[in-house]
């Protein structure tokens, strides 16, 4: 058996390499008969005319240029009729290299899937890895070939609109997601039908803005560029990402884009990236505004040479790159590696084989929202929900309610629960398509449960002629359920906010329907973290349902009645203000720690707030409750190539079946560096029946202990450690110390 294992794998490997060849062979002949235009040409990426997600740029001579083979790539192309048309322009070119096509597949194509912060929610790999899946599915059958997904950029600042695009703040689960996502939008392999590559963006450190400002700077060590947000990426690239996108900010006074650091050293020197880098839109031509470029010219050499392969949408290299290699200032190598890279990506999808291979109107009719996508998109709703409170089990609601009202400006809305980064397809009635959390709510109920509903104010403004009415319906019903938050285009690119707040009267609809004395729930829907502290201290059940795509108002529905238990987890730590911002779990040791809430003198604490968030990361509540017991370790110390085995005992003590995500943080009581209070290093999502228990596992190894030392090694350093095994990052139920020596 072995000896076919074996016989097997060295087959497959030698296949797999003699592809390559030939695929690196195919590449080389090409590039041999292509003029420097033609070169050129494939490293330029142009938008579409369907919609423009950036400031769009007006090219009347697009399609003559995509005969001439000037353009290698278009995004904003989709639907199999319209990447057919573009593709048959290509076909007519002197080499007929086939486009590609890219486009923000962000979370789902047609069946949309929860905005990533909130499958994030979920700490579910496999739901996660299936709803990229299922969008690669959709995606590749309308013909795209590229999403620009996923975006793994740390996220510790909640007023950036952006962090709705990621995994939230953790290095730790931002990394697990990364290559999960990664592994579902690619599939099996590149160049099979229902895949897309991958485009890992923004390289990098764009999460860290300056004030949470969208495209602003960033100024940080290289330390925490290393170890806090650069392991996504890596993540990625493990996982196979064929590509990479650079981003708008500057680092450390260097354009991302320019960044021979980043792109050159890192990505394709330590980590031998073999794919290729796409600017950001427009990113190329925005080193000129920067002041790092004195013109299209200069930016375009500083791009090329610092690794960016191709440029969307400055059109800098179009019209400069040429006479930049006629000066010598660019040499033809630097242009063919970037060339062969494009051209590899497109042998691998098989595009010269067959250019119109995805765009198949019968694939597409049958993959394209069919039930099974839907079902995908219901369960990853439901695991997205995160049970912020119940008082007195408030939740879930019984079936044999008399009256319910459903309250607030979301109730009936259907596109907003899509939230940003939603494919715009034009054919696609949305309100015809979406399930609205009303509808959910009608489809959940029997005949005996009347609904009664009421706007009661817009998401913004200040008018409250809508509370009386909301008011009146709350009064009639045994129980009240309001539907609050921020608009869907609140977050998303460039929807930097600096209150957080609930946006306008919302709260105080919240205080009038309370002051009816009726068990009010409330959702929260939200690209972000959110303040609402009046509700967090007054309601008794909270449920934040984030934006969860087509499928939203089942999820919320079945969460509601308990026909799902929540089982999600904050991602991202919520603030009690927006002056705690930045805020986030794994921050390091200071050397005057405020002992609690309540000390203030010379302390590292607000004199005017408490210390702590409003609500952690990794916090959420479940229908049921969870035991933990029992903690062992197989070991008190550890050696270099030795492990430490950690068990403890779960146990179910509530009255339903429910999930729990059990966390284990480590922290490093000592080292060369000052190290962060303390970090997440594994977690598990554990299912159990009511009453049942189990024995959870992890194993501690060198890996888990390392981090950058004083050298910028990565290393574990010999010293005192504690494990904890926590329900959330504040909330340590089990814990040990250990040695590593
Ligand atoms: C700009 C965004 O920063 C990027 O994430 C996106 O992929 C491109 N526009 C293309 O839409």
């Amino acid at each position: 058996m072995k000896k076919i294992t074996t016989f097997t794998f060295l087959f497959v490997s030698f296949f797999a390499m003699a592809q390559q060849e030939t695929i690196d062979q195919k590449v080389n002949a090409l590039l041999k008969k292509m003029t420097i235009e033609e070169k050129i040409g494939q490293l330029n990426q142009y938008t579409g005319d369907n919609s423009a997600t950036g400031p769009i740029t007006i090219n009347p001579n697009k399609q003559a240029e995509i005969k001439a083979g000037l353009i290698g790539s278009m995004l904003n192309i989709i639907g199999t009729k319209y990447t057919r048309q573009y593709q048959e322009l290509a076909m007519q070119s002197r080499l007929k290299i086939p486009l590609l096509f890219g486009q923000d597949v962000i979370h789902g194509y047609k069946t949309t899937f929860p905005i990533p912060l909130a499958e994030a929610a979920s700490w579910d790999l496999k739901t996660i890895e299936l709803a990229a899946r299922v969008a690669a599915t959709e995606a590749s059958a309308s013909g795209i070939h590229w999403t620009f997904a996923p975006m793994v950029d740390i996220g510790r600042d909640p007023r950036w609109g952006r962090v709705m695009e990621g995994a939230g703040e953790d290095t730790y689960l931002g990394s697990k997601i990364a290559y999960a996502r990664v592994k579902g939008f690619q599939g099996n392999k590149l160049g099979d039908l229902n895949s897309v590559m991958a485009c890992v963006k923004h390289f990098a450190a764009y999460g860290a803005a300056v004030g949470g400002r969208d495209y602003n700077s960033v100024d940080m060590s290289e330390r925490m560029l290393l170890e806090t947000y650069l392991p996504p990426f890596k993540a990625a690239l493990d996982a196979g990402a064929a590509t990479f996108m650079n981003s708008f900010n500057d680092l450390n006074g260097i354009p991302a884009t320019g960044n021979a650091h980043l792109q050159r050293d890192i990505l394709k020197g330590k980590w031998n990236f073999q794919g290729f880098v796409v600017s950001d839109w427009g990113s190329i031509g925005e080193m000129v505004a920067h002041g790092y470029s004195k013109d299209l010219k200069e930016a375009a050499y500083a791009a090329i040479t610092a690794g960016s392969d191709m440029d969307m949408e400055s059109n800098a290299y179009r019209y400069n790159l040429a006479e930049l290699v006629k000066e010598g200032r660019v040499s033809i190598d630097l242009i063919d590696d970037a060339v062969k890279r494009i051209l590899r990506k497109k042998y691998e999808l098989g595009l010269f084989d067959d250019p119109y291979r995805y765009s198949d109107e019968k694939r597409a009719e049958k993959e394209l929202n069919n039930p099974e996508n839907r079902k995908a998109a219901l369960e990853a709703a439901e695991k997205s929900i995160v049970l912020l409170k119940n008082e007195n089990q408030t939740l879930p609601l019984s079936k044999n309610l008399k009256t319910i009202a459903f309250i607030g400006p979301m109730v009936k809305e259907y596109k907003a629960n899509m939230g940003f980064w939603s494919v715009e397809l034009p054919e696609v009635n949305y309100d015809k398509w979406v399930v609205s959390q009303w509808d959910g709510l009608q489809n959940k109920v029997g005949k005996n449960t009347k609904l009664l509903y009421a706007k009661g104010c817009e998401v913004d403004g200040d008018n409250k002629d809508g509370f009386a009415e909301a008011v009146a319906a709350a009064k009639q019903a045994d129980v009240v359920i309001l539907s609050i938050g921020e608009r869907r285009d609140m977050s998303g690119e460039a929807k930097s906010r600096s209150d957080l707040h609930l946006p306008g009267v919302q709260e105080d609809l919240v205080k009038a329907i309370q002051a009816t004395g009726k068990p009010v729930i409330v959702l929260v829907n939200a690209g972000r973290p959110l303040i609402f502290n009046w509700t967090a201290d007054n309601v008794p059940a909270i449920l934040y349902t984030w934006w969860l795509g087509t499928e939203a108002g089942n999820a919320i529905a079945n969460v509601l009645f308990g026909d799902y238990n929540p089982s999600g987890k904050l991602p991202m730590t919520f603030p009690r203000e927006v002056g705690q911002i930045p805020i986030y779990y794994n921050h390091y040791s200071t050397g005057r720690p405020a002992k609690d809430e309540d000390s203030k003198n010379y302390v590292s604490a607000y004199i005017d707030l408490k210390n702590s968030p409003k609500f952690p990361f990794g916090y959420g509540l479940s229908y049921t409750k969870f035991d933990y017991s029992n903690l062992k370790l197989s070991s008190a110390s550890m050696k270099n190539n030795e492990t430490i085995k950690v068990s403890f005992q779960l146990s179910n003590v509530g009255k339903a079946a429910g999930e729990e995500v059990v966390q284990l943080y480590l922290k490093d009581k000592f080292g060369s560096v000052v190290r962060p209070v303390l970090e997440l290093r594994d977690f598990q999502k554990i299912k159990l029946n009511a009453g049942e228990s189990k024995t959870i596992e992890f194993t501690i190894d060198k890996e888990k202990l390392s981090f950058y030392n004083n050298k910028l090694e990565w290393t574990a350093e010999p010293g005192d450690f504690e494990v904890m095994i926590g329900a959330s990052s504040a909330d340590i139920k089990l814990k040990s110390d250990f040695k590593f020596n």
